[in-house]
């Protein structure tokens, strides 16, 4: 689920690459208010959490959407290792205090996967080539509004390389 064609079409094309036995299906929707007709046995978010406002509230809206047993996956952002939280402005979570949050959510962790800096800056070169197909398929008010938002992006990213880094959380519903 994604409300961009282009991340659809790009998950669904690597579909007989990855994972040619799984019966998927793609959804273009909002998925704050999104319901699995049945309690869901892998619930997965990765690069969205702020949907639920931050890590604690996507983990929140995804276990409630799964049963106890389920997997649940979640990326966010989190506080670089790198980075001295006294010389920060504001307090950011890391990744022991994502750890302890999604504990005290019922959730047992079972590996937290750990991209390095190299891995995001691929990620936003991904997200490049999705602004270029929004340009090039001729919707330039999309293209434009996409190119500015890619631009604060990266802006953003490079501010703050060495004060934010990410986890991906595999967990499962106790
Ligand atoms: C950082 S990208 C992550 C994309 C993909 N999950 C991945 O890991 O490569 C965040 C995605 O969230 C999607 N998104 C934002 N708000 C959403 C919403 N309310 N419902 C569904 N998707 C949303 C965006 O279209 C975007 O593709």
């Amino acid at each position: 689920m994604d409300l961009s064609p282009w991340m659809l079409n790009r998950a669904a094309s690597n579909h007989q690459l990855r994972c040619p036995d799984a019966a998927l299906s793609w959804l273009l929707a909002d998925g704050v208010h999104h319901q699995p007709s049945c309690a869901a046995n892998l619930l997965i978010c990765l690069g969205a959490e702020w949907i639920w406002h931050d890590l604690g509230g996507t983990a929140r809206a995804l276990r409630d959407r799964g049963s106890s047993g389920s997997t649940l996956v979640v990326g966010a952002g989190r506080r670089h290792d790198a980075a001295d939280p006294a010389t920060l402005p504001g307090r950011i979570d890391c990744s022991a205090d994502q750890r302890a949050q999604l504990t005290a959510l019922g959730l047992r962790v079972d590996a937290e996967l750990r991209p390095d800096d190299q891995d995001w800056d691929r990620y936003l070169g991904r997200c490049a080539a999705a602004v270029r197909s929004w340009a090039h398929d001729g919707d330039s008010c999309a293209g434009k509004r996409w190119q500015h938002a890619y631009d604060e992006w990266l802006a953003a990213r490079d501010n703050d390389r060495g004060i934010m880094a990410w986890s991906v959380w595999v967990t499962t519903v106790l």
